[in-house]
């Protein structure tokens, strides 16, 4: 698909409507408060192609699982959050003729999603079926301050003649998914009220029994009757699930209407289902009594807040600076921190695929931006969440027949497994390795060693007991062995000792125990009480250090890289470059028997492991990984390109680092996969930062020191980005091979900058040379 969307550095624009591109639009100009989310469906009728899709976080359906051939172990159900009521609606009718944009000509369209602001607006003009011209005018957003309240403003202008016009706000429950397993619906009607100042609608999911309660209330303006009354008739309608008001008025020509209506949306998550009603008025009257604009500059400086800590500049490149703002932006409305049941579905809130559940994506890949770019209790509930679901993953692991341990699910919305596919949900258990590994990257981030005695360490200790029964000793070679297998690579299933895997186990189980010593010094207490809580033996640390020892971690002496399981090698290895193109990508065009077969990989394997636990390997084991790993990836995940820009900007490669990051930095706005329309790929999104902080900016952290390393491609004039970092605030300004590090405060910063250590002061800021050879360092001089 050609891209559409106009380049802005703070806008998404699109000019023109095309009926065909409507679904993508709607998933990339989607709003997000992290609380819940909207795509950019019209708020009048719409008869086109659309998903309509308006999502609470954290309400789900357990959807009965639908399988051709039912495996021991496999869930009951596929948990996905639901749409939920369209809170958005407002009906147009001109003259008695219903707007619907499919049925107009439609001119001057502009959609534009500000994201420095965080609203969505749209105007255009419309020509009905019988030449009545009106123009319409809409900005919405979803507050960032008060989370439960969406508001609209919107307007209508007669063009040529005066009308005679009827709005109806509206609330609708009656909606469905697109993906329900038994074309069911999940909701049930409690209650629906209109009355001529209010409309509001009380559902409840069937099975789980959540209840939602949205509230509405509205005020209309006339321009030019700012003083005075005008007349209004009000006619109140409800049905099952529905509920609204239709104001009519008659409008002269050229005179806008102006409609802002004020949607409170409330759930049983938060607040007990019986006080659900009162609270949603409450706050939809707060809304209104506060103003539209009020609740705009709210939102407004809410937005500035986060731009101030997380944002990124890039000079001399437009395209990407939009790319990587609204990367940034999609992640900070999909996720805020503020509620530790809630994480980060792939496709965030602008679609229903993957069912806004969590994956492995989060620990991987979203972690290190909401450690960078937002207060450390951010990342910390990201943690909790799984804290807080070990008894499920306990629980898990006893269902496939495990006397011990943990084996968190490879999808999940309460701690409960989702995934039905064998080669998956029993084979792709390396994500319990992601989830050990979050732990230790938020503790080496943030210095917040709390963390282990309260909650961390406890779950390293039932994650070491799963791998500790996991494996399999080999009498015959003396080392253990983990059978059986699907790595990252999703284009490989059922291998024996895929060396990420056994990689990942031997490090948790590593690092259990060096938790383990490091809190019997510190906190005895601490450690005895979590000891003697889940009954730790002596026995089961003996064991883990041997199997750290005596782990096998397949590799090839010759070639001198790690083999991506044990039967690599015996496959036919060409590089993708010699494959002609016509066969790509192999996921659509080729039989999943060949793909198993080949030696094309899926995503990041051998090299998830050498970013993960970069610093134990060094840049020539790390080099000629890549070398051989690289040429064979096929990147059909999003997740994919990320780990690779960051290894090859380590490498000095850094034009393969800017191929690898140009994959995934527009890949939504320009629909580069041809999917959008199910939604944005919101978990690579948190790649692409990667790619940019990681990758070009070199950062690691390492004894409580940021590392950095930056450098920019060579077409951008300079790259700035700002983290966070044990309370400094730190800007990172790249020019040329030149990088100046300025410490916003409050906190002192202990860096590394191209090899050299400097203690920043607040307010102070240092500067270094990029030596053109990557990771030979120059200096770096402090000002
Ligand atoms: C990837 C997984 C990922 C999932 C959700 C799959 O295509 O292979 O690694 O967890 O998508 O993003």
């Amino acid at each position: 698909m050609k891209p559409y969307l106009k380049v802005n550095e703070w806008r998404i624009i699109e000019e023109g409507f095309d009926p065909a591109l409507n679904e993508v639009s709607e998933s990339v100009f989607s709003i997000g408060n992290g609380y819940m989310g909207q795509r950019a469906n019209f708020e009048e009728q719409y008869s086109g192609k659309s998903l309509q899709g308006s999502y609470m976080a954290g309400v789900y359906y357990p959807d009965k699982t639908r399988v051709g051939w039912w495996k021991n172990g496999y869930p009951e159900y596929f948990a996905k959050v639901l749409n939920s009521v369209n809170w958005i609606g407002i009906d147009v009718e001109v003259d008695g003729e219903t707007l619907d944009l499919s049925q107009c000509q439609v001119l001057d369209f502009v959609r534009t999603l500000d994201m420095r602001e965080g609203t969505l607006s749209r105007s255009l003009t419309a020509v009905l079926p019988s030449g009545r011209k009106v123009r319409i005018e809409s900005l919405r957003f979803v507050s960032v301050p008060f989370k439960e309240i969406g508001a609209i403003r919107y307007s209508v202008t007669p063009l040529d003649e005066a009308v005679q016009l009827k709005l109806t706000p509206y609330l609708d429950a009656d909606v469905v998914n697109k993906d329900s397993n038994y074309e069911e619906k999940f909701w049930d009607a409690l209650s629906q009220h209109a009355a001529v100042d209010y409309a509001s609608v009380e559902v409840r999911t069937k099975k789980l029994d959540f209840h939602v309660t949205s509230h509405m209330v509205y005020d209309l303006a006339a321009a030019g009757d700012e003083d005075q009354e005008f007349y209004v008739e009000a006619e109140t309608h409800s049905r099952e699930k529905f509920a609204g008001v239709t104001l009519s008025l008659r409008a002269e020509a050229g005179q806008s209407i102006t409609l802002y209506k004020y949607v409170a949306n409330v759930t049983s998550r938060d607040h007990l289902p019986e006080t659900l009603a009162d609270m949603a008025q409450q706050l939809a009257e707060q809304a209104r009594d506060q103003g539209f604009d009020a609740l705009l500059d709210a939102q407004r400086e809410a937005w500035a807040e986060k731009w101030r800590d997380g944002d990124i500049v890039i000079e001399g490149d437009e395209k990407a600076q939009q790319a990587i703002r609204f990367n940034i932006f999609q992640l900070h409305q999909t996720y805020t921190g503020e509620d530790d049941r809630l994480n980060i579905g792939p496709k965030g809130f602008t679609g229903e695929k993957y069912g806004g559940s969590t994956y492995w994506d989060t620990e991987a890949y979203c972690l290190p931006f909401y450690l960078s770019t937002a207060d450390s209790h951010v990342a910390r509930n990201l943690l909790i969440y799984r804290y807080k679901h070990l008894e499920k993953a306990k629980e898990n692991a006893a269902k496939l027949g495990f006397s011990k341990g943990a084996l968190y699910p490879m999808v999940t919305m309460n701690g409960e497994e989702c995934h039905n596919e064998w080669e998956i949900t029993f084979e792709e258990i390396h994500r319990n390795g992601a989830i050990a590994y979050a732990i230790y990257n938020y503790v080496e981030y943030t210095g917040d060693t709390s963390y282990l005695g309260e909650y961390g360490f406890e779950v390293l200790a039932e994650l070491s007991r799963f791998w500790e029964e996991r494996v399999t000793y080999s009498e015959r070679k003396g080392v253990y062995m983990i059978l059986g297998v699907t790595g990252p690579n999703e284009y490989e299933n059922n291998v024996n000792n895929n060396w990420y895997t056994n990689r990942m186990a031997a490090w948790t189980l590593e690092y259990t125990l060096e938790v383990a010593n490091k809190l019997k010094a510190e906190e005895p207490s601490t450690y005895a009480s979590v000891t003697e809580r889940i009954g730790l033996t002596a026995d089961e640390t003996e064991k883990w250090a041997d199997i750290t020892a005596r782990m096998y971690q397949p590799e090839d002496a010759e070639l001198g890289v790690f083999l991506q399981q044990d039967g690599f090698l015996d496959k036919e290895i060409l590089p993708v470059a010699q494959l002609d193109p016509s066969n790509l990508p192999l996921n659509q065009k080729w039989s999943w028997d060949r793909i198993l077969r080949s030696c094309y990989i899926k995503q990041a394997d051998v090299l998830q492991g050498l970013f993960f636990l970069g610093d134990r390997y060094d840049l020539e084991t790390k080099r000629r990984n890549f070398d051989f790993y690289e040429p064979i990836t096929v990147h059909e995940s999003s997740l994919s390109p990320c780990v690779h820009a960051i290894l090859a900007g380590e490498l000095g490669y850094t034009d393969k680092a800017y191929e690898m990051y140009l994959r995934t930095s527009r890949l939504d706005l320009d629909n580069y996969n041809n999917d959008t329309e199910d939604g944005c790929h919101t978990t690579s999104m948190a790649g692409t930062w990667m790619s940019v902080v990681h990758g070009f900016g070199g950062l690691r952290v390492q004894d409580g020191r940021l590392i950095l390393n930056p450098f920019a491609p060579e077409s951008w004039k300079s790259l700035s980005f700002k983290v966070g970092f044990r309370g400094a605030r730190l800007k990172v300004k790249v020019t040329g091979g030149r990088t100046t590090v300025e410490n916003e405060g409050p906190a002192a910063a202990s860096l590394t900058l191209y090899g050299r250590e400097v203690d920043l002061p607040a307010g102070e800021n240092v500067s270094g040379e990029r030596n053109p050879q990557a990771g030979a360092p120059e200096g770096a001089e402090v000002s």
